[in-house]
């Protein structure tokens, strides 16, 4: 198969930290089809090996393993274009159907890791120009607008130029191997799907926690703030992924159809709920694995009386058969105390206790999704000798057990330089698989969903806390889940 990959906001950050990486590690696998034409296309004039010399460099700031060798990102090169568009200018998407013209190829994919206010704009001259044939798909990067409206809006103008079938909305959480991975433990494996109900879960969590700041993203992050950019998208979507029935079969809109029937079920927001269940916080100045950083307020780009939200903790329920009254706990955050992401979903006691366990723990089945890829279930075990087993006659509990862990680490298992997110989610746009993309009404059921809590905190009236870099966030996150009875699973 010949294609052609044009890569609007070709300099842009996305392009050369997560897209063009994710290329030259599949050209690597031997994955891309080497009769293809990656295309970068930006506002700067350059030529062809301009952007190859732009792209070598940049590639060099890759962490390890993944950064490339001369000799081979001289041949991968090969496969870089560069084509200079104003966006708003109707004679640049003709300048750069001429380059795509002159090597005609099986297949064009148009991918938008341009900032999103673009996505309509692009597509309306792709449309007038003719760039929207049969042999095209359209990749969109997340996130798709600002909220429910302007979501809506960028859909419906996609939607006017290209079929359902040719649009990937790219949620790379989807693309991890542990994510996908998720998806076989609960479907490939008889054991835990009977488990995963309201009769024998208590509760669930779900933590993206991350180190880093907002870097050179400032101006972006204003506009975004937590809500939009982890949890609208990347928390919701490992909720589904968890939460949702079996698919009747592996086909996307099967696997689509369930992850909406969730994402509907989700407890609508009243006015008490925006107050009780939700936490938003900003990080101060403090110290992260013991380095000093500052405080997002005086973050390049950032205005120094920002109410932008770098940590959301929530509570919400799925209210089916499945999980009614079983809490749904998410959490994200900048400049937290670790990198950490996981699924923690703990198990009822059991029904009538004639054991001891510590601190009354009941048994969990933790998730972990980055930087550790495994699954770890906490039982308990009774480890003392007979003899040690205190004389307690009066006593109707058994002895006190031990937590012990059976633990499984994937990346032991299948090796960790396993074919990465962005590499995946590109060979299956480039292949036509949209099992691990985003339909149109799956996220616009998820930006319904968090439209109220964006409308409170517009009010002004929501509070915003700081916490210091380095900490789990507000201290009012842990007394949001306490007061159901519950507590984050590092404390
Ligand atoms: C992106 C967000 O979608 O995901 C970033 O815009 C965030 O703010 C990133 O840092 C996290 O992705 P990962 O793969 O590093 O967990």
């Amino acid at each position: 198969m010949s294609f052609q990959l044009v890569l609007f906001g070709g300099t842009g950050d996305l392009a050369w930290r997560k897209i063009l990486p994710a290329l030259f590690q599949a050209y690597r696998h031997q994955t891309l089809p080497k009769d293809g034409r990656i295309i970068g296309v930006a506002r700067d004039k350059m030529s062809d090996e301009d952007f190859r010399t732009l792209i070598g460099e940049r590639l060099q700031n890759v962490e390890g393993e993944k950064r490339p060798e001369l000799a081979e990102f001289t041949e991968f090169a090969k496969q870089l274009f560069y084509q200079s568009c104003d966006l708003n200018k109707s004679s640049d998407y003709g300048a750069l159907k001429q380059k795509l013209e002159e090597h005609p190829t099986d297949l064009c994919v148009m991918y938008l890791a341009t900032a999103p206010h673009l996505f309509t704009t692009i597509c309306e001259h792709l449309g007038a120009t003719g760039l929207n044939t049969e042999n095209t798909r359209i990749v969109l990067e997340k996130p798709l607008g600002q909220n429910l409206k302007t979501n809506r809006e960028i859909n419906a103008t996609v939607k006017n130029f290209f079929s359902e079938k040719q649009i990937f909305r790219i949620d790379h959480y989807l693309g991890k191997p542990s994510v996908q991975n998720l998806f076989a433990l609960r479907f490939g494996n008889s054991l835990f799907e009977p488990l995963l109900r309201r009769d024998t879960v208590s509760s669930i969590q779900i933590t993206l926690s991350e180190q880093i700041g907002i870097s050179t993203r400032g101006p972006f992050y204003e506009q975004t703030g937590a809500l939009r950019d982890m949890i609208q998208n990347h928390a919701l979507q490992l909720l589904c992924a968890i939460a949702m029935e079996p698919p009747i079969n592996a086909h996307a809109d099967a696997i689509r159809d369930e992850k909406l029937k969730v994402l509907r079920s989700l407890t609508p927001w009243t006015a008490q709920t925006l107050r009780s269940d939700i936490v938003r916080g900003q990080y101060s100045a403090g110290l992260v694995a013991g380095v000093a950083v500052k405080g997002y307020a005086q973050e390049v780009g950032v205005a120094a009386n920002s109410q932008t939200e770098t940590f959301v903790a929530l509570k919400t329920e799925v209210n089916n058969w499945r999980w009614a009254g079983v809490p749904f706990y998410l959490r994200t955050g900048k400049r937290m105390a670790e990198q950490d992401a996981r699924i923690v979903i703990n198990f009822r006691p059991t029904p009538h206790p004639i054991f001891q366990t510590p601190n009354g723990a009941a048994n969990q089945l933790v998730i972990h999704l980055q930087p550790k890829d495994g699954m770890a279930l906490h039982l308990f075990a009774q480890g003392q000798a007979l003899s040690a087993t205190p004389k307690n006659t009066a006593s109707t509990l058994g002895p006190l057990l031990s937590p012990v862990q059976l633990d499984l680490d994937f990346d032991k298992r299948f090796g960790s330089d396993r074919v990465g997110a962005y590499e995946r989610l590109l060979l299956d746009a480039l292949s036509g698989r949209l099992n691990l993309f985003v339909r149109s009404d799956e996220q616009e059921a998820a930006w319904a969903w968090v439209e109220p809590i964006l409308q409170d905190w517009e009010t002004g009236d929501a509070p915003l806390h700081t916490y210091p870099s380095g900490t789990w966030g507000p201290s009012q996150s842990k007394v949001m889940i306490a007061s159901a009875g519950h507590h984050w699973d590092e404390d």
